[in-house]
């Protein structure tokens, strides 16, 4: 361990929000860097397709459709942490890059719509966040308008999410009569009207106070609540917490920064710093000397005029300095990181150092790919970026077909670097691509007309689902796939995955066949 780059990773906490559309993914985002002092609120609130297109300008197409493409990296410091908070792309934008971005984070806020509860894309990506035992902090959003009973929401999340929860704030008054938390930990009150709420700075005050401030509220119907949550709810658990079992819950409303600091100020506290990451050979701890990295996104076309790519890294251990040489272990080859580019908030700038935990954007020209692990020479490869089952099958219709085979090696290339799933049936029939939200196929379809001169259209497919296939008998394997040959596929790693018409199909095929494992995620070997 070396102690300089200890402290520095001990600074650091790298996360992500999830939530689905509208839940106030956004509009947290914006306060959080309000903290940080990463941007000025004057200038940031804007209507919301307008916001959305601050974020970056990168791509014709996320211009025309006021979304961004890319995941960006916002980093800010407060109360001495560095945070790196990694945005997942949602409405239109969702795609894989959504989800593997969550494999380069160490927590995760889940933000909550108070009176909606857990919907469908939150616990989509709270099951990737499982996956890695994420510690999750909840964020219960829109206090301020009509919701659903707290309690009743914190239910929701063990029952459905199979997670404890604890209250950290508690709310005092509901929807237009939201006044203010409670701080379970330190007892005191923050309230919404308090002058400085604006700035999400809200002073405690103690609870016996609030009578005095707000004659309208019901004191002892409040303290008998508060007595309640105490005696019903489970306690804080750090370790819990760090194993993602537990998940302390916040209370509040992003739209009027109330709540935010107290959820801030818990990653702080809480959350964990860079943890250790599994390679193939070993445990690698942040604080080591040695840089290690690996490659969870790849953006293309920031600029077209150089056909460039960033590679988005996340560093694992040591420090990365500008100019110092990396091994690309796939490949074997050094590289120079003469250019790493560092996120502040919606600007890039040259990184001359960074540190684990960070997120640094390497440009290169197609040599990177998502998984690949950098180091200063070791063999180690990071187990890092799985790949997610698609949620949308389409064949790819090509007029040209004398330029068949250009477009057989075009889309390896865009499999490769993540843009889409590429599968391609047994029996010979047309390639098929698999992606998880449309925009994918958008900027597929883009991509080769601008790259390749390829002018494609995509077919919808008989098949909606494909899963991964396997089998501890290769023969029980073998008679599956020859019994369902024209739903079998090889990705690009040459895995088969079995293609089902819907999910009454795919139910089916596995009750005929017990011996084989469906998977709707494939980690990287
Ligand atoms: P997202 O990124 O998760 O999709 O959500 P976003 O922040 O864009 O918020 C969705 C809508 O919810 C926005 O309203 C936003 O102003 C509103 N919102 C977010 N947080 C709160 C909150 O704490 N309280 C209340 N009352 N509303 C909140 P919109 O009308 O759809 O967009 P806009 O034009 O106002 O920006």
């Amino acid at each position: 361990m070396n102690q300089p780059i200890a402290n520095e990773v001990a600074r650091r906490r790298t996360f992500a929000i999830i939530s689905h559309p509208d839940a106030g993914k956004t509009t947290l985002t914006e306060m959080l860097l309000l903290f940080g002092g990463a941007i000025n609120l004057a200038g940031q609130v804007k209507a919301k397709g307008q916001r959305r297109n601050t974020r970056s300008d990168w791509m014709g197409i996320e211009r025309e459709r006021g979304i961004s493409v890319v995941t960006s990296v916002m980093t800010f410091e407060y109360g001495g942490h560095v945070f790196n908070l990694l945005d997942t792309p949602g409405h239109e934008d969702f795609s894989e890059d959504t989800y593997r971005t969550l494999t380069a984070v160490d927590s995760a806020v889940m933000v909550i719509d108070a009176a909606k509860g857990i919907e469908a894309r939150t616990r989509k990506l709270f099951e990737v966040c499982r996956l890695r035992d994420i510690p999750i902090v909840t964020f219960i959003n829109k206090m301020d308008r009509e919701s659903r009973d707290p309690f009743d929401v914190m239910d929701e999340i063990e029952k459905v999410l199979a997670l404890d929860t604890t209250p950290a704030t508690w709310p005092i008054g509901r929807g237009r009569d939201f006044a203010g938390t409670y701080d379970i930990a330190s007892g005191g009150v923050r309230l919404m009207d308090d002058a400085s709420a604006k700035t999400g700075d809200a002073p405690q005050i103690a609870l016996a106070e609030l009578g005095a401030k707000n004659p309208n509220l019901d004191i002892a119907a409040i303290t008998a609540e508060i007595e309640l949550v105490k005696e019903a709810c489970r306690p804080f658990d750090l370790e819990s917490f760090r194993e993602g079992h537990l998940t302390p819950v916040f209370f509040g409303s992003a739209l009027k920064n109330f709540g935010v600091g107290d959820l801030l100020d818990a990653i702080g506290k809480f959350a964990p710093s860079p943890r250790a990451q599994e390679s193939n050979l070993r445990r690698v701890d942040a604080a080591e000397e040695r840089m290690t990295a690996f490659v969870f996104k790849i953006q293309a076309n920031m600029d077209p005029n150089h056909r460039d790519r960033i590679a988005f890294a996340r560093l694992c251990s040591g420090k990365l300095t500008r100019g110092m040489k990396a091994k690309q272990v796939r490949t074997g080859k050094p590289m120079s990181l003469s250019a790493p580019q560092f996120f502040f908030a919606q600007d890039r700038s040259v990184a001359d150092e960074a540190f684990a935990g960070d997120v640094v954007g390497i440009p290169n020209h197609g040599t990177l790919r998502i998984g690949d692990t950098l180091t200063e020479g070791e063999n180690l490869t990071f187990v890092g970026v799985p790949s997610f089952a698609p949620e949308i099958l389409r064949r790819v219709r090509l007029p040209d077909a004398m330029k068949a085979k250009k477009l057989k090696s075009a889309l390896q290339e865009m499999a490769e670097e993540g843009v889409v799933q590429v599968f391609r049936p047994i029996d010979g029939a047309p390639a098929m691509v698999g992606v998880v939200g449309p925009l994918q196929l958008d900027v597929l379809k883009v991509r080769l007309k601008d790259e390749y001169g390829l002018e494609v259209g995509f077919e919808p497919s008989e098949f909606q689902l494909a899963r991964w296939i396997a089998s501890a008998d290769q023969k029980k394997l073998d008679t599956f796939i020859t019994a369902n040959n024209s739903g079998i596929a090889e990705d690009l790693d040459g895995d088969f995955v079995f293609m089902a018409r819907n999910q009454f199909y795919l139910d089916h095929a596995r009750e005929r066949a017990p011996d084989v494992t469906f998977t709707d995620i494939k980690d990287v070997k």
